[in-house]
């Protein structure tokens, strides 16, 4: 199964972001306990990099992505880390051609058609649509559906415990991203039963709506 598959599977990818590399090894087991096999480390911190490397290598179920990935600069230093695909809340071009032309699973963020277009004549049928809940949610994603025909997208930004399902429903929405089942706060401080607890709350969401 490759990674886009596997995030499509598990249905959510949290995002994740850990202020001290000492934790990144119990979240991620925590996230796995709740049977979330998938997770994308922001690159917002210091302990960004050391995160990644620390799951890829101590947690090897985990599917560990990275996510705000600003530049290609920052792309490469992240595969190197052992980053399995790679997230960005917009689309810049130069990420994008590097991940394509190297294989490397990559979801740029989308809001408009224009950006949809780009992703699509680079061959992506997979999007991150950021930040849904500002930019019209799922009445947008449905209108940006009709054209784009098999276009699939990972909303995130507003997506939450109580609104999964809705997302998850329907039929343009390959899989949810968001924070709610593992908060910075949660992480430090080390809070791994609650992280456990919110993370299965979204699978069994997920598993009732797809049953
Ligand atoms: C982000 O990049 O911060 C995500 O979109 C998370 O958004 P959320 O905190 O609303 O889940």
């Amino acid at each position: 199964m490759d990674v886009v598959e596997r995030c499509l599977k598990c249905g959510i990818v949290p995002v994740v972001v850990i202020e001290n590399a000492d934790d990144a090894v119990d979240t991620a087991k925590a996230l796995l306990a709740g049977g979330i096999d998938c997770m994308e480390v922001t690159m917002r911190t210091d302990a960004a990099l050391e995160s990644v490397r620390r799951i890829a290598k101590e947690v090897p179920e985990m599917l560990v992505g990275a996510g705000t990935v600003l530049n290609l600069d920052a792309c490469k230093a992240i595969l190197e880390a052992g980053a399995n695909f790679i997230v960005s809340p917009g689309f810049d071009p130069a990420t994008v051609d590097y991940c394509v032309e190297n294989n490397v699973p990559i979801l740029p963020g989308v809001a408009t058609p224009t950006e949809i277009m780009m992703a699509l004549s680079r061959g992506l049928k997979l999007v991150k649509f950021f930040p849904a809940n500002i930019y019209g949610g799922l009445k947008a994603m449905k209108a940006l559906s009709g054209p784009f025909v098999g276009l699939k997208f990972l909303p995130t930004g507003g997506v939450n415990g109580e609104n999964i399902k809705e997302y998850i429903e329907a039929p343009f929405i390959a899989a949810v991203g968001g924070s709610w089942v593992c908060t910075k706060a949660d992480i430090s401080s080390h809070n791994y039963a609650k992280i456990t607890e919110l993370s299965k709350a979204a699978r069994d969401a997920i598993d009732e709506v797809r049953a």
